[in-house]
């Protein structure tokens, strides 16, 4: 649905205003954001393609011919670990007329064949054989650039991450991500993490809906009461394109709070405020990071459209604390919290979207005021130049 005033176009800034103003006067962002197609178009070309994006993590791909796929912004994508131990990134899709090339969403082999025609392609994505073609085409359709299209990515702390807009304006990913490494990856120790399940699924509302809720302290109460209960928090400096909260408390965010001395030890090496608290962080735009002292877990949002948001969950613990023969007795603890920390989630997203519709602009309370931070950054990137207004 689409309430713009009268002759207004979507992407004049005089109608973002009120959410230009100190947190106190703020209102919210208008409804139509979260459901306007020609809004959500903005969004992708100038969030979502400029940004860097997280791809998994490389513990999940361990020796050659590991791989992953995975599909973002609607691009199917393969992580393979190469024979000479990197790992790259490809569009699973075949250069002979474009199938996917490898359809499981995890495996080892040892080289990539197209189901289609058979044609193969080594783990570093070099086309090695093209059935019906003669040796003399198949080299030159090599000369030509047959090969699998290569994406780029970093690996960061054992996270990886990939980008796929404009190579030739993309921000380098270190200066993207600033100082979200020496705040929350380094700290935290996010290289010796490995996940223990992973799953996907979609959700329909707006994915702004499901960062918004991931960065604001009210509704823990609330929504989580059973769960989390109430969660204070402080703001880290933050550089880079990414924000977040931390909450002190020696015991960890990943139980339930009659059971959180029933869990996992402290990761070895935790440093500063890792040592004593969590990190909820947003790799900007849509990857929520939870970094404990005894597990991380992630939320990522991919948007599908401007009212249905792909979601990949993960959680990881420290290789360590995998190995432990005590760990399929409590890790269901684990399991059970944080599955109903997101259907909760899931639940309140889905919710609000349906009474957003028509709905007039509402207000930040202090607990908010990340979300209002985070509102503004998305008007930022998309009303760019138009917008000479900042707070
Ligand atoms: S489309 Fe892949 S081999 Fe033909
Ligand atoms: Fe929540």
């Amino acid at each position: 649905m689409r309430n713009l005033p009268d002759g207004k176009d979507i992407l004049d800034p005089t109608l973002y205003a009120g959410t230009r103003r100190p947190r106190e006067e703020a209102t919210t962002l208008p409804h139509w954001v979260y459901t306007d197609h020609t809004w959500f178009e903005r969004e992708m070309a100038t969030m979502f393609r400029p940004a860097w994006h997280f791809a998994g993590l490389a513990s999940s791909i361990p020796q050659p011919g590991d791989f992953r796929t995975l599909r973002l912004l609607d691009e199917p994508l393969l992580v393979v670990r190469g024979d000479d131990d990197q790992v790259r990134v490809f569009r699973n899709s075949c250069r002979h007329r474009g199938s996917l090339v490898v359809e499981e969403p995890s495996g080892n082999c040892r080289g990539l064949r197209c189901p289609y025609h058979s044609w193969t392609y080594s783990l570093e994505g070099v086309l090695k054989h093209a059935p019906g073609l003669d040796g003399h085409r198949r080299e030159e359709l090599a000369g030509l650039g047959r090969n699998l299209v290569q994406v780029p990515s970093g690996i960061r702390e054992g996270l990886v991450f990939v980008h796929l807009g404009d190579p030739a304006t993309a921000p380098t990913l270190d200066a993207y991500l600033g100082n979200y490494l020496s705040t929350v990856a380094v700290p935290h120790q996010t290289a010796q993490m490995v996940a223990v399940h992973e799953r996907e699924y979609v959700l329909d509302s707006n994915w702004k809906l499901y960062v918004e809720v991931d960065m604001e302290t009210l509704h823990t109460q609330h929504i989580h009461r059973g769960s989390i209960g109430e969660q204070p928090v402080t703001t880290p400096h933050a550089e880079g394109h990414w924000i977040g909260v931390h909450h002190a408390s020696e015991h960890t965010p990943a139980l339930h709070p009659g059971e959180r001395h029933t869990g996992f030890p402290h990761t070895k090496g935790l440093t500063g405020a890792a040592e004593h608290g969590a990190h909820f962080s947003i790799l900007l735009p849509g990857f929520f990071l939870v970094t404990a002292q005894d597990v991380m877990w992630w939320i990522h949002k991919i948007p599908d459209s401007a009212t249905r948001t792909r979601v990949r969950v993960g959680y990881s613990f420290p290789g360590s604390t995998v190995d432990r023969p005590d760990f399929d007795d409590v890790y269901p603890r684990y399991a059970k919290r944080l599955d109903q920390v997101v259907e909760e989630d899931d639940w309140i997203t889905e919710h609000q979207q349906q009474g957003l519709n028509a709905s007039p602009p509402g207000c930040y309370v202090p607990e908010e005021h990340v979300v209002h931070r985070l509102d503004n950054w998305i008007l930022d990137q998309v009303l760019g130049d138009r917008d000479a207004v900042h707070d």
